[in-house]
């Protein structure tokens, strides 16, 4: 790997990303570790985060408050092209990757240093997602993972720790390993890890049990501009303000909950659970605005780069050409992505009851069954016709040699 001079560390203050500074420092020859804890909206008091970089032993402790560019730049182009890995998973976590790595390379070019690190373990996503966005964004850093190599169990780590002078308070310790953003929050291990195991209420969040939702509807409008969402209920609000508001009237209801078994891209299998309130909701309002906005053949085309866009994102290929050719494609479609879509929420479901948009595509006069229809129903005739030729010919030709 080299030596590095200068790092610039991505911190969350817990405990493996704590331990990180002493270890750069001791065992990795590291001088000088600048700490960076991004603010994306998890809800954690940043304050006290920082100083905890420091009397760990970092340099110099950065607080980055990326939530609003989180949502701009990656949450919204990815609910443009109706973003779930795996038909479900709405990235909420892989989302946060690249804008994590952006911030570090920036930190990393500001205060000149000549590697950045994560504490990604080797078994997992983000290390990839870090490791190849850095390397798109300035292939000249190295990157340092100190957990993918030091082979330490959690209280080994608290152990080296300790043998700096670092204190972890015994809080009641969690089996669970969650991540959380302003998106959503994924939650593995302990319990779950048998994929039998019906997960525990305590690890919701976000979300309430059904038995605690209310007994009585709500609707929610979302009101989109090219394809972004701009407004709930007719009110525009800031996109962080939206997401925020939007979180809260969904998960209310129990909406935003998943359990799935997740193809990790360096192997593995694993057991996640998701609750992604707003992200969910969008995608599926989004998806149903451009029904009534898109013709055919662009909303059957654009199935597919969804597909692969989905795969590309959770792949950790963010910063990457086949991306931003994937995206030129999607931005392209969104022009004319702008009305109102109108949802049910009640007892862990959003349904899609209502939407209109001044550039609807539905024609009343074409689709009307009533006295009123312009549909010229002649002309199905030749078009039948033209259209199953090949299938009759087939037909005959089959039939004349059996
Ligand atoms: N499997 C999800 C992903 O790859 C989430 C990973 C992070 N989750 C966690 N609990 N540490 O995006």
């Amino acid at each position: 790997m080299g030596r590095a001079e200068r790092v610039v560390l991505a911190y969350s203050g817990g405990v493996d990303t704590t331990v990180c500074i002493p270890y750069l420092k001791n065992e990795l020859g590291v001088k000088e570790v600048i700490t960076l804890a991004a603010d994306l909206g998890q809800g954690d008091e940043l304050e006290p985060i920082r100083k905890k970089a420091l009397s760990a032993g970092a340099a110099e402790s950065l607080v980055v408050d990326a939530t609003k560019e989180f949502v701009t730049d990656y949450a919204f182009p990815a609910i443009q092209a109706n973003a779930l890995y795996e038909n479900r998973y709405p990235l909420s976590t892989a989302l946060a990757r690249p804008l994590i790595a952006r911030l570090l390379v920036e930190a990393a070019e500001k205060y000149g240093a000549d590697a950045v690190a994560h504490g990604c373990t080797g078994k997992g996503n983000d290390q990839v997602r870090f490791d190849v966005a850095i390397a798109a964004l300035n292939p000249k850093l190295k990157v340092l993972a100190p957990a993918r190599e030091w082979g330490m169990s959690r209280p080994e780590a608290i152990a080296y720790g300790e043998k700096f002078g670092l204190s972890f308070p015994v809080k009641k310790s969690s089996p669970y390993s969650i991540d959380r953003n302003l998106l959503g929050r994924s939650i593995e291990a302990g319990p779950l890890e048998d994929p039998w195991n019906e997960p525990l209420e305590e690890i919701y969040v976000m979300t309430k049990a059904i038995a605690d939702t209310p007994d009585q509807p709500d609707y929610v409008e979302i009101g989109f501009e090219q394809g972004i969402p701009v407004s709930l209920g007719g009110q525009k609000l800031s996109p962080v303000e939206l997401i925020t508001q939007l979180n809260a009237a969904v998960g209310r209801h129990g909406i935003g909950r998943l359990d799935m078994i997740e193809n990790r891209l360096v192997g593995i299998k694993s057991r996640e659970i998701y609750e992604t309130p707003a992200l969910l909701v969008l995608i599926a309002a989004h998806r149903d605005l451009e029904s009534l906005t898109l013709t055919a053949d662009v909303t059957h085309y654009k199935r597919g780069i969804e597909q692969t866009y989905s795969e590309l994102v959770y792949n950790g290929l963010w910063y990457s050409p086949l991306k931003a050719a994937l995206d030129a494609f999607v931005t392209q479609t969104q022009t004319r992505v702008t009305g109102t879509v109108r949802l049910k929420l009640f007892k862990g479901s959003a349904t899609v009851v209502g939407r209109k948009s001044a550039n609807t595509l539905y024609s009343d006069a074409l689709s009307t069954y009533g006295a009123d229809d312009q549909f010229d129903h002649q002309a199905a005739e030749g078009f039948i016709y033209v259209w199953g030729l090949p299938t009759r010919v087939w037909a005959e030709k089959t039939r004349a040699s059996s």
